[in-house]
């Protein structure tokens, strides 16, 4: 309850920061970088063994710092060994995990 209210929170920040020009940004970037594997809405695939970032209990289990550190740099012995740091800059990186956020329902 404390959570959603801390990102309901932080979501209207991100608003009011007139970041919606990034939020467009970053579902372009999730479309071009991300999708494949994560799918489009973000419920994962099966086949690459990616968590439902719809459910709200999974991401309840993961911290922003992780979620960063995932993009950043990868996530070892998975699919995603490789991190985004070249191809993103650090603005984006923040905006795919603002997008993330933003999945759960
Ligand atoms: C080649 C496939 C692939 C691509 C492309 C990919 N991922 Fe992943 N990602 C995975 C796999 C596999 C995992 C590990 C399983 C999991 O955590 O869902 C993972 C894990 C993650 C995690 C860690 C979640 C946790 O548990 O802490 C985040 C966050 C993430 N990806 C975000 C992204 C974002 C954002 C992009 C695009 C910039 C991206 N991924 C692109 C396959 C991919």
């Amino acid at each position: 309850m404390t959570r959603k209210l801390i990102l309901f929170a932080a979501a209207g920040a991100f608003a009011a920061a007139g970041a919606s020009l990034h939020a467009a940004d970053a579902k372009a970037n999730w479309d071009k970088h991300c999708a494949a594997c994560h799918g489009k809405d973000g419920a994962g695939k099966a086949a690459m063994k990616t968590k439902d970032y719809t459910k709200a209990d999974v991401q309840a289990k993961m911290t922003d710092e992780e979620i960063l550190k995932a993009i950043k740099d990868g996530v070892p012995n998975s699919k995603m060994k490789k991190g985004y740091s070249d191809k993103l800059t650090e603005q984006e990186i923040k905006d795919q995990l603002a997008f993330i956020r933003a999945l759960a329902k």
